[in-house]
Parts: structure tokens; sequence; C-alpha cells
């Protein structure tokens, strides 16, 4: 287990989205582990709940559930309310939720193009909207992005597309953000062991040995790194970015995939 990093001054109040499952939760923790105080923002209630938990017995010094879609601007400004009410204004901001439905250019329907953009690009921009005003001056924003919004994948075209636009939408607004000394990074995760990269294998004992050995026919050169990610592995890149230890980077995309996008 690794120990939280969270630079020589901690990290006060950050808020998470995606907090319910793998790589939000894993952050979440990670900064509880630092005790900071985290606002835990997710559509999964009971997710959230079993987070809140984790988080209170790993140190943190305030925890606040905040439900919410992150496709709907009124939920997530009800929520960013809510945890800003308990904590007070934010050090932080990590926007991890996001959804996968696979597809290719003849298969991908409107309805899952729209989907996977209303939740993964325009729930991003809902985030950085409604964190823009309720983030301290001096704060830092992590957008979790993927490597395919850079490298090309087969049977995952409108993903692919809406982290593309993810991780411009969060520079561009890092780089309004500057002026206020908000720094804004995107880290853009390989295959990382979590539900949602599960929920892509065939077969669940054959799957990670999969993402490690590449597939030519898929044009995958596998993981030079020899492992699947462990969402911690992502976690402590977006809590490294998030804490003063990353004082002078902003509007930059950093891979977190052993190598992948190679
Ligand atoms: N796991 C991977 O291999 C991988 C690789 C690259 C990028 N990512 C990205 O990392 C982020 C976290 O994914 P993960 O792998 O931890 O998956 P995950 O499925 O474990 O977690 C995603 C979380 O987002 C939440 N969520 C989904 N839609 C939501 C919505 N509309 N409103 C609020 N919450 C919503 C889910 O409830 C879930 O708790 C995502 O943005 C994903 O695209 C994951």
């Amino acid at each position: 287990m690794f120990t939280a990093h969270l630079g020589a001054t901690s990290v006060g109040a950050v808020l998470v989205s995606g907090a319910a499952s793998g790589i939000g939760r894993a952050t979440a923790l990670r900064l509880a582990r630092g005790g900071a105080a985290v606002g835990l923002l997710d559509r999964d209630v009971a997710g959230l709940t079993l987070t809140a938990e984790h988080a209170r017995e790993a140190g943190a010094s305030g925890v606040v559930q905040a439900p919410a879609d992150v496709a709907s601007r009124a939920e997530v400004d009800a929520a960013f309310a809510t945890v800003v009410d308990a904590l007070g204004p934010l050090d932080g901001l990590v926007c991890a939720a996001g959804i996968l439905l696979p597809g290719g250019l003849q298969d991908t329907t409107t309805a899952d193009w729209d989907r996977q953009l209303a939740t993964n690009s325009t729930g991003a921009l809902h985030c950085l909207q409604a964190g823009a005003t309720r983030l301290r001056d001096g704060g830092a924003i992590v957008v979790v992005s993927s490597n395919a919004a850079r490298v090309p994948r087969t049977g995952m075209l409108a993903y692919a597309a809406s982290k593309a636009a993810t991780s411009a939408l969060a520079r561009c607004a890092g780089l309004e953000l500057a002026e206020r000394g908000i720094r804004c990074n995107v880290v853009e995760p390989g295959s990382t062991d979590t539900a949602m990269q599960r929920a892509l294998w065939p077969d669940p004992d054959a799957g990670a040995t999969l993402a490690v050995g590449g597939d030519p026919a898929a044009y995958r050169v596998g993981i030079p790194l020899g492992r699947i990610a462990d969402p911690d592995d992502v976690a402590a890149m977006a809590c490294f970015l998030i804490s003063p230890d990353a004082r002078h980077v902003t509007l930059q995309q950093i891979y977190v995939d052993g190598g992948a996008s190679l």
C-alpha cells in the first residue's frame, strides 16, 4: 500500500467526482489518508456510502456525500453547494466520473454517442463550471480523461471522442483559471483494474493478461511495464497534481498507462 503523497503542505478540502468506485474512490481514499476533507460526488449512492465509511476510517478531516448525475448541471451545482456549505471553499477538484460503452464506427448508436458525451465531456464541463467558482485562488484541478483521447482504439470510438473533448476542455478551462493561480491538469490512464475495465473482459481470468500482452489485430501494443494499473496508481498521480508539490505544473496531459501509449 502506498502512503499518501500530498506534498509539504496538507491539502484542505477536495471534491472528487466518480468517488463511488475505481479511480475516483482510490483518489478520495488517498486524499483521506493524507488528512484531507473530501466531498464525494457520484450517482451511485450505495457506492458513495461505502467510500465515505472508508474515508472516515482512513483519517479524512471531513467527509460529505453529494449524490448527483454529472450530466445534470442543476444536480452538480446542488452537490457542490452541499460540499462547500459543509467543508468551506475547495482547495482541489478531481473529476473522475465516466462511462464506457463499446462500439466502433458502424455499431455506435446515436444514443450511446450522446450518453458518453453527456457523461464524460459535458459532465466534466459541469464540474469545472461548478468548481471554478468554489475553488480558492491557488487551488488545483485534475480531470481524469483516458489515453484513448490521444491514441486511436478500435471498438471505443465515442468514448475516445468524448475523452478527447474532455482533455481539450480541461486545458482550455485551465488556461482561463491560471490568472487566479488555479492549476488544471489532465491524467490519461490506460487499462486500470476497475469495474469499467472488467466489463470489457470476455474472460475475467484472462482479461488482464490480454491487456498486458496486447492484440496486434486491434493494433494494441500492450503494456510495456508488464502489468495492468491498480486504481491507486492513477490516484497517486492525481494526488501529486493536486498537491503543492506540483505548484508549477498546469495544462498538462499526463499518461499513466505503463507505456501503452507508445
Ligand atoms: N479503468 C480504466 O481502464 C480507465 C482507463 C482510462 C480512463 N479511465 C477513466 O477513469 C475514470 C474512472 O473510471 P473507473 O475505471 O474508475 O470506472 P468505474 O466504473 O469504477 O467508476 C466510474 C464512476 O463514475 C460514476 N459515474 C458514471 N456516470 C456518472 C454520472 N452520470 N454521474 C455521476 N457519476 C457517474 C460511476 O457511478 C462510478 O462510480 C473514468 O472517467 C474513466 O473513463 C478508466
